[in-house]
């Protein structure tokens, strides 16, 4: 689909000049996901491209951090011509402290026992692990305390999304702020799903954002799980298996290349 993507062009606010952003650094510059390069969230983004005047509804973001994938997607829906909006729901202030015990990195190894994962997932757990205490001081925070406590993720704001957006020029993105037990129980927009971006880490928060998202997804619609082969949160995974058990949904991998991180996704069927 990368013919399709030559360029990107937008209005700068207050300037009335058209910027270009087309090239790696400068989406680097700006924290955007580069679409125009073969990347993560490649399924998804032909997903969106292929159906977007095909399934009804908007798209959801449940983990915005930064807004790098969030921007992009609303970049891309205006490349694609499409009235669709973004929805961004995060804290904008790291993880809540919402951790849950399968969110430890031990499940990995019961996970395995289970026969849940294969042998070159838990490989790759295991070395990642190893390599990370290998090269952390030894008053850092210990892996199994540190990768999912709360705070995680603190490093942004509302504040700089708002300004990311502005600088941008888009109108088609709706930040939605606080920890999703609070506002995915009492969010009425959107009504129809078209697809969902998992990208929350923790066992409870893909827990609340499939009960939210799940009855507005439309059929067809695609929800991109992206701990669903994870090194470091086995909760993703965990919640994502216990959810769609009794649903109609199709679980897919992304094609691999060599070497290739695997990428997932669910597809719901009725
Ligand atoms: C991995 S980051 C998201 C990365 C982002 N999609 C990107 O492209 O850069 C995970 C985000 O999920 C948010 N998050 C996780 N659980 C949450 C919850 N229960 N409520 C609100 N935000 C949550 C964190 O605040 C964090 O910003």
């Amino acid at each position: 689909m990368r013919h399709v993507f030559e360029f990107y062009n937008l209005i700068l606010n207050g300037f009335k000049a058209v910027i270009t952003i087309q090239d790696d650094w400068e989406f680097n510059v700006l924290g955007i996901y580069n679409f125009l390069k073969p990347g993560r969230f490649d399924a998804l983004f032909k997903f969106i491209q292929d159906n977007h005047s095909k399934i009804p509804g908007d798209i959801v973001e449940a983990g915005v951090y930064r807004g790098s994938s969030l921007i992009a997607l609303g970049m891309l829906l205006k490349q694609l011509g499409s009235d669709k909006k973004v929805y961004g729901f995060d804290s904008f202030a790291g993880f809540p402290p919402i951790y849950h015990p399968k969110d430890a990195l031990s499940n990995f190894e019961r996970m395995y026992e289970a026969s849940l994962i294969d042998d070159h997932h838990i490989m790759a757990v295991r070395k990642n692990r190893q390599w990370w205490e290998a090269l952390h001081m030894e008053h850092e925070v210990p892996l199994t305390e540190g990768i999912s406590s709360s705070g995680a993720f603190s490093d942004t704001s509302i504040g700089l999304l708002k300004r990311k957006i502005e600088l941008v020029g888009l109108d088609n993105i709706i930040l939605v702020d606080g920890p999703f037990n609070e506002t995915m129980t009492v969010a009425v927009e959107p009504t129809k799903i078209m697809a969902v971006v998992m990208d929350c880490d923790l066992y409870r928060s893909y827990l609340d954002a499939f009960e939210f998202t799940w009855p507005r997804l439309s059929t067809g619609g695609m929800i991109h799980l992206d701990e669903y082969y994870s090194l470091k949160f086995p909760g993703g995974r965990l919640a994502t298996d216990e959810f769609i058990r009794d649903k109609r949904a199709r679980l897919e991998m992304a094609t691999l290349k060599p070497g290739d991180f695997q990428r997932w996704y669910a597809i719901k069927e009725g």
